[in-house]
């Protein structure tokens, strides 16, 4: 398994397939001023394929399709059915925001798709639209119960908790596990991209330390679960024996750099090292240049091996280059 200068274990590799997205979630992209990458230099299908085959064959074991929304590719069932098949990965996931998911999860999952992570920030439509701007809660809850009729499980939910939107609507969320086998997390706003929406976010930060507290405040003392893996940024709890699983995603509050074992590629072809740092490392000119798996794997562990110890955003310190939907999270 490739480690890196701190001894971290890293075999997480999380490709986003585009920068763009159908959605306008306040915390992540603005209605204006979005840059996208020129089409021409997002990676192919074939390309993101040798990648992921460069990636087993230095020891990745995981991997995730992110955005933008990955869903918005036209051959995103060709994708997964490429990297699925790549022998060595025992994880191929995808990270959503569920509204093509009615169409699509079916073939996703015949394509080998493993399972979904689906972003849903509160279950009140009016609260939804106004935090997810473009999003429909109908339209979301689709999303989410075709990913589970088509067996793309255990179904995770993701919700960035934002002052002002919908830090009160976490209680409802974490009902959701009473119920249902899933797992509903709750994630620190984090400021990426130095734009509007990171400018914004300072005063929208809700620790998980207050979340937390809401909840158990409806639910009383909430039990904490043993990690599946010592890498999972996720701290999971239950809720005396409900059904489901809550988790609490603290990079702010509670950073987990220190467990770290994620790699980024970013839709334009670059190795993107940590999410809150801009340093990258090129692997698209080697990809046009027909590296061989050998060559393309050599990049993959120098970039492992460049990784920067951790974030610094207690010091406002974040990327400038990329904005989350470039990175996917
Ligand atoms: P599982 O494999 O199901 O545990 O998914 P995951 O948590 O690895 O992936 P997901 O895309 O659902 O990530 C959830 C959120 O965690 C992201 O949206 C980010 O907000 C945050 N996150 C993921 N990776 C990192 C990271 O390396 N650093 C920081 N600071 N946050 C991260
Ligand atoms: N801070 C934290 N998480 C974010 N996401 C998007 N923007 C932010 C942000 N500023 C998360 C969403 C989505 C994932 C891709 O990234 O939860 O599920
Ligand atoms: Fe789109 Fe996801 Fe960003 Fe929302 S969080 S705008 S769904 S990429």
């Amino acid at each position: 398994m490739p480690l890196d200068r701190f001894q971290r274990e890293i075999d997480y590799l999380r490709i986003s397939l585009t920068d763009h997205c159908n959605l306008r979630c306040v915390y992540c992209m603005p209605l204006t001023e979005i840059g996208y990458a020129p089409p021409a230099g997002v990676l192919r299908a074939d390309e993101i394929e040798r990648v992921a085959k460069a990636a087993a064959r230095v020891g990745f074991r995981k991997i995730r399709l992110t955005g933008g929304e990955p869903t918005l590719r036209p051959d995103l069932v060709e994708i997964v059915e490429r990297v699925a098949r790549v022998p060595g990965m025992r994880d191929v996931a995808m990270t959503t925001n569920g509204i093509l998911l009615p169409r699509l999860a079916p073939l996703l999952k015949q394509a080998g798709l493993r399972r979904v992570n689906v972003h849903l920030d509160t279950l009140n439509p009016e609260r939804l639209s106004r935090l997810m701007r473009w999003g429909g809660f109908e339209q979301i809850w689709a999303g989410i119960e075709a990913a589970c009729a088509a067996g793309l499980t255990p179904l995770k939910i993701n919700s960035v908790v934002t002052r002002g939107f919908n830090e009160e609507d976490v209680v409802d969320l974490a009902a959701l596990t009473l119920e249902r086998n899933w797992h509903v997390r709750f994630i620190e706003l984090m400021p990426l991209g130095g734009g509007e929406c990171a400018r914004e976010s300072v005063s929208r930060y809700v620790s998980n330390v207050d979340t937390r507290r809401r909840i158990e405040e409806r639910f009383g003392p909430l039990a904490p679960l043993e990690p599946l893996h010592q890498s999972d940024e996720s701290k999971n709890y239950r809720i005396g024996d409900a059904a489901g699983v809550i988790g609490f995603i603290s990079p702010v509050s509670e950073p987990y750099c220190g467990s770290c074992n994620r790699m980024r590629l970013t839709a334009d072809g670059r190795f993107h090292l940590c999410l809150l740092n801009d340093d990258e490392l090129d692997v698209r000119t080697a990809l046009r240049e027909s590296a061989d798996v050998e060559a393309l794997g050599a990049i993959l562990l120098r970039a492992v091996g460049a990784k920067p110890t951790g974030h610094a955003l207690s010091q406002g310190i974040s990327t400038r280059e990329r904005s989350m939907h470039h990175l996917g999270g």
